[in-house]
């Protein structure tokens, strides 16, 4: 994924895209995972954060919900799904504004930012991609700020090997692959960030969720 044109939506096809929130409310699969995220992240009313890969906006809800004070900013790649959580985010009568992402440098300004959240999002990236918004994520957050990523880990057994083929069919094996290896520790890491640990791990029905978290050293740029 080296340009917005070539990236992975939500569920692969671009037409599927409106289906992705329904199938996450049928599957009462979301809600759990994100207020999982965002406890880690401890939001408190003086944050500012950025959802990256922010898809239909859940996250954000949940967070502003939680932390009215504090300031919310989510992006995407994918138009059409930062049209479904616009109308969300309107619809709860909240302010949330939302930034297309070109896939290169995001359009923030350098230290800006005190947390980094992003659930589901890495494992739709090209290692290079993966690299890249890292390096930036990087560069947006203020010094000690921290960053947050729930998606696929290391499976623990075989089981949550086999139940993650599905999903790898779906979003490619290519992308999927530093996950499955359990290497997105030492890729965050690689982009700057210091005391990059996995927090937990939750085994679902589509294989092993990890929850990391790194930080940006305070005399790091
Ligand atoms: C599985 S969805 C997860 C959405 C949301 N974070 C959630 O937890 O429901 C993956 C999201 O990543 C977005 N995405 C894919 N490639 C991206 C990239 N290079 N930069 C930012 N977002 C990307 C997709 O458009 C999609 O919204």
């Amino acid at each position: 994924m080296d340009n917005d044109n070539d990236y992975i939506p939500a569920l692969k096809y671009k037409g599927l895209t409106k289906l992705y929130d329904p199938l996450l409310k049928f599957f009462n699969a979301g809600q759990k995972l994100t207020a999982k995220l965002l406890a880690q992240a401890a939001i408190t009313e003086g944050d500012k954060l950025l959802d990256f890969g922010c898809g239909p906006g859940n996250l954000l809800i949940q967070a502003k919900q939680k932390q009215p004070q504090a300031v919310c900013r989510g992006i995407d790649i994918d138009p059409r799904i930062l049209k479904i959580a616009a109308e969300k985010i309107d619809k709860h009568g909240l302010n949330i504004p939302l930034k297309h992402y070109s896939g290169g440098t995001l359009p923030y300004k350098n230290e800006s930012f005190d947390k980094v959240l992003s659930g589901l999002v890495f494992h739709h990236l090209s290692y290079n991609a993966k690299r890249k918004a890292l390096q930036e994520i990087h560069r947006i957050l203020k010094p000690r700020g921290k960053l947050h990523i729930m998606d696929f880990g290391k499976p623990s057994n075989l089981l949550m090997r086999l139940l993650f083929i599905p999903v790898q069919l779906l979003d490619g094996f290519s992308p999927t692959a530093d996950n499955v290896l359990g290497l997105l520790p030492e890729i965050v890491s690689k982009a700057g960030f210091a005391n990059v640990i996995e927090k937990d791990r939750l085994n679902t029905l589509v294989g092993t969720l990890s929850f990391y978290q790194g930080e940006k050293p305070q005399n790091n740029k």
